[in-house]
């Protein structure tokens, strides 16, 4: 799971693949590394983040005008000089940067090892490229080309590469089958990344590959055929991509730009959208399919990580109000279950990135099955939102922090207008009950900013609690995958243990838990559950735990029982995921920094995750 970013062309190739990289970093970011290509190979490679590579680089001797780029998360092999991208043949004919998993890659490295290959590292990647060497030296009419289709015709597993061939300077060899590897074209020159954006600041023509496909790539030449060396037709798709500042501006990290951001964002998602005063609901992605939604026997909704917990808030909302049987699925198992799916049924795929592996083999397989497959995303020309029958863009910008923030809420706002768009089609809303809640939705923003000024309250909150070992979050309701939300957000980031809760449920175990080392936050405002939770609370105090609470401003019957309050204004039950996650957002965040995490690219982890 990693980053490939490559350059040919007549521009300088070193500046435009750091700068690829450094926008892939969200893909993994434990080594990295490029291949330059100026007559011979020069290869570069570093454990370390691509600052690390940048300092290495500058004084050598780095002139060319083709390249490739990789930056890593070690899937084969710890994360070391050695085993960074990109991996070299025996005899340094070609330099591979792979993005995916050669499963099958012991078995073709013993075959490799019985005919005299000898291996520098622990990668599938270097397997690969010993594999491609092989069947170059098989005879002088075989060309690079052939060399790599012959050994991806003997790969199991899923990968995204590109090439370079010491004895053929002019070329670019890139394949894809399961990791994306998309084209930009420009004048005289091409661009290779894992996505579009890294490339999208130079032109605004991609080409996106499939699987199997496999291509040559010249400064005046671009061939594609397909893993059995047939032409395949070449698609050009158009996408103006707005491509954020990799910029912290005034904050000390993404993440905390990104969580200041969120009012503004779910304007974003807002916008051209919803108002308060529009009679219906706009989502234009969805309309050519809404009847066939509206008419849908059961919605079955999927994803990874903050994107299910976003999720689990859609199912609350769709049962609520659309009156629509839902299920909410981690894509890894669903994908390899065996889900009972139907026509009538539609398949609702939630990613940030649009490049979960997980995520997509989920769609490819709701496909197959005959479902309609719906998406909601944030990026822009993603492969989920290519690949998709019909879809909404969550419009929250680009999302650095590898700890998601802006992305769900955006992800909430849309399900929400989702929701209630779908219920009043559907006439199982009241008209009455319809206007309070877009009303209410249209304020969340300045709710959200309301909210934003107690940072300073929280960091205080924050400092209480630093140094615990365990953390129990509950909510109810609306505010139970809340919770999950917000124990993720704390363990991702400050390496805390924590874990979320149904309040009801942790009378059947995390109550052994409670002591008094135990921080508990617990989200409490005013709704319908309100005096249940607050029993929760008692339980927890009653067994000395620490207990911090969210909970609706000027609840002063919480601020006596609870060791630590913040408050959120008072909204709609169904709107509170989007304000009372902001102070979970900003509790994690405050805890790590204080803890000296690295708080935008914590350790093992990575944004997008492209291996399952
Ligand atoms: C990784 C990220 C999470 C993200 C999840 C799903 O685990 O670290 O922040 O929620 O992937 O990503 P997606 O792009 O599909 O929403």
């Amino acid at each position: 799971m990693c980053g490939i970013v490559g350059y040919i062309g007549e521009k300088e190739a070193l500046p435009i693949l750091l700068k690829g990289l450094k926008r892939l970093e969200y893909r993994g970011y434990d080594s990295t590394g490029v291949a330059l290509l100026n007559g011979h190979i020069e290869n570069y490679k570093r454990k370390g983040k691509v600052m690390d590579l940048e300092e290495f680089v500058q004084s050598k001797n780095t002139f060319a005008n083709i390249g490739i780029g990789h930056t890593r998360w070690a899937t084969h092999g710890e994360p070391s000089d050695g085993n960074a991208h990109p991996q070299v043949s025996m005899n340094g004919t070609f330099s591979v940067v792979h993005n995916g998993i050669i499963e099958n890659y012991s078995k073709l490295k013993e075959d490799l090892v019985s005919k005299g290959y000898s291996f520098q590292s622990e990668t599938d990647t270097e397997v690969l490229a010993n594999l491609i060497e092989l069947f170059y030296n098989q005879g002088e009419e075989i060309s690079a080309e052939t060399s790599v289709h012959l050994a991806l015709s003997k790969v199991v597993g899923a990968y995204g590469i590109a090439v370079l061939c010491n004895n053929e300077i002019d070329k670019i060899i890139v394949a894809r089958k399961g990791s994306p590897l998309v084209v930009g074209l420009g004048n005289r020159e091409y661009f290779i990344a894992s996505d579009a954006t890294p490339i999208a600041e130079f032109t605004s023509q991609f080409i996106f590959l499939n699987d199997d496909d496999v291509a040559v790539i010249q400064k005046n030449n671009f061939t594609l055929k397909n893993i059995q060396n047939n032409p395949v037709s070449i698609t050009v798709s158009n996408i103006d991509l707005e491509i954020g500042e990799l910029d912290k501006g005034d904050f000390d990290h993404f993440m905390l730009k990104e969580i200041f951001e969120q009012p503004d964002t779910v304007e974003e998602t807002f916008r051209g959208r919803l108002k308060s005063d529009y009679p219906e609901i706009v989502l234009g992605g969805l309309l050519h399919v809404f009847p066939e939604i509206v008419n849908a026997k059961r919605i079955v909704i999927v994803g990874c990580g903050t994107s299910w917990h976003a999720a689990l808030i859609g199912e609350y909302l769709l049962e609520e109000y659309a009156q629509v049987a839902v299920e909410v699925e981690y894509a890894s198992e669903f994908r390899y279950r065996k889900p009972v799916l139907s026509k009538d049924d539609v398949v609702l795929l939630i990613s940030q990135s649009g490049e979960t592996a997980d995520t997509l083999a989920a769609l490819h397989l709701a496909k197959e099955k005959g479902a309609m497959v719906l998406g909601i995303c944030n990026v822009v020309g993603s492969t989920l939102s290519r690949e998709t029958d019909a879809g909404v863009y969550t419009h929250a910008g680009v999302e650095i922090g590898v700890a998601s923030t802006k992305a769900f809420t955006a992800q909430v706002t849309v399900l929400t207008m989702f929701a209630l768009k779908l219920a009043k089609a559907k006439g199982t809303i009241s008209d009455s009950e319809y206007g309070k809640i877009v009303k209410e939705l249209a304020e969340i923003p300045q709710k959200e900013r309301l909210i934003l000024q107690s940072n300073d309250a929280i960091k205080q909150v924050a400092e209480k609690y630093k140094d615990a070992v365990n953390a129990l979050y509950l909510g109810r309701s609306y505010l139970f995958p809340v919770a999950l939300e917000g124990a993720l957000k704390l363990k991702e980031i400050s390496y805390i243990h924590a874990e979320g809760y149904a309040a009801g449920e942790m009378k059947h175990g995390p109550i052994a838990l409670v002591d008094d080392n135990l921080p508990v936050v617990v989200i409490a405002p005013h709704d319908a559950y309100y005096n249940k939770i607050v029993s929760n609370i008692q339980e927890v105090k009653a067994r000395k735990g620490n207990v911090i609470a969210v909970v609706t401003k000027g609840d002063t019957a919480l601020k006596e029982l609870a060791n630590d309050v913040v408050e959120i204004p008072k909204s709609h039950p169904a709107l509170a995921p989007l304000l009372a996650v902001l102070p979970l957002q900003l509790l994690a965040y405050h805890i790590a920094v204080l803890r000296g995490c690295n708080v935008d690219q914590p350790r093992n982890l990575a944004k997008s995750v492209t291996v399952e």
